[in-house]
């Protein structure tokens, strides 16, 4: 008798047009995933994109956690790109939650309440959105920083292990490291998107450096920010 051994694990749609295309079908579910690049490189957007085509398409659960942006304009430009939020959270299928980073030292604070919104609403799909920046309350050295950062993501992904999860980094342009460092290592993905110069053009790409549970590919293909959303074109390899 033959003896079948499934080896792929279950995919999830990335709502990213082309983007499952290099990850051989869709990001294995309950990945945890880094999506980092500079600031307007399409991150926030991308991540809006991820949860909302869960919630709209699929009927998941869906979270964004914002540190940065005001809920109220962080819903109002993403609706500006046909990504309905608002009304997904009408729907009870959404949740948009922004919290506010606290001062030097009160990381316990702040880790709780991520939990809290995890475990108050059990999601399908997440994002911490810039997951980079809880080194601002996180006084201490690298090591501590990278001990709070292992923390917080053991506490999520052990009770939500069927959530996958973007942590969105901010990286700074002379960067040499995602986040605190120990990102890279815990995420089961790494999606870097990036600037490059094409004569005097500025145009983006996007790149799977990383993804645990697939094969993909690690050519950077050209990603478009358009009115409805981010496209990505596989067929357009950028060196
Ligand atoms: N309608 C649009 N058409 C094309 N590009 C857009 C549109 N709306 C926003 N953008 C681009 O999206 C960028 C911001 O995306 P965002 O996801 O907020 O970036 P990040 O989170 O990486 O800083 C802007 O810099 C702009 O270039
Ligand atoms: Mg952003």
């Amino acid at each position: 008798m033959a003896i079948t051994t499934e080896l792929s694990s279950e995919r999830i749609q990335s709502g990213v047009p082309g983007l499952d295309r290099l990850l051989d079908g869709g990001i294995p579910r309950g990945n945890l995933v880094v999506l980092a690049g500079r600031a307007g490189t399409g991150k926030s957007i991308f991540g809006a994109q991820f949860v909302n085509y869960g919630s709209s398409v699929l009927g998941e659960k869906t979270l964004y956690i914002t540190f940065m942006e005001d809920k109220t304009r962080f819903i109002r430009n993403m609706k500006l790109l046909g990504i309905d939020l608002e009304e997904m959270e009408s729907k009870g299928l959404s949740k948009v939650v922004n919290l506010v980073i606290p001062q030097s030292g009160q990381q316990n604070k702040i880790s709780e309440d991520i939990v809290k919104a995890f475990d108050d609403f059990n999601p399908s799909r997440a994002v911490i959105d810039p997951f980079s920046a809880l080194s601002i309350p996180v006084s201490g050295s690298k090591n501590e920083l990278q001990s709070f950062v292992h923390s917080l993501v053991s506490k999520i992904t052990s009770s939500h292990l069927d959530c996958t999860t973007f942590l969105i980094c901010e990286v700074a342009a002379n960067a040499d490291q995602i986040g605190s460092g120990v990102e890279e290592y815990l995420a089961d993905g790494i999606i870097v998107l990036y600037y490059l110069m094409r004569g005097k053009a500025k145009i983006k790409a996007v790149e799977i450096r990383k993804m645990r549970g697939t094969k993909h590919s690690n050519q950077a293909v050209l990603l478009e920010i358009t009115d409805k959303g981010i496209v990505v074109d596989p067929d357009i390899e950028l060196t």
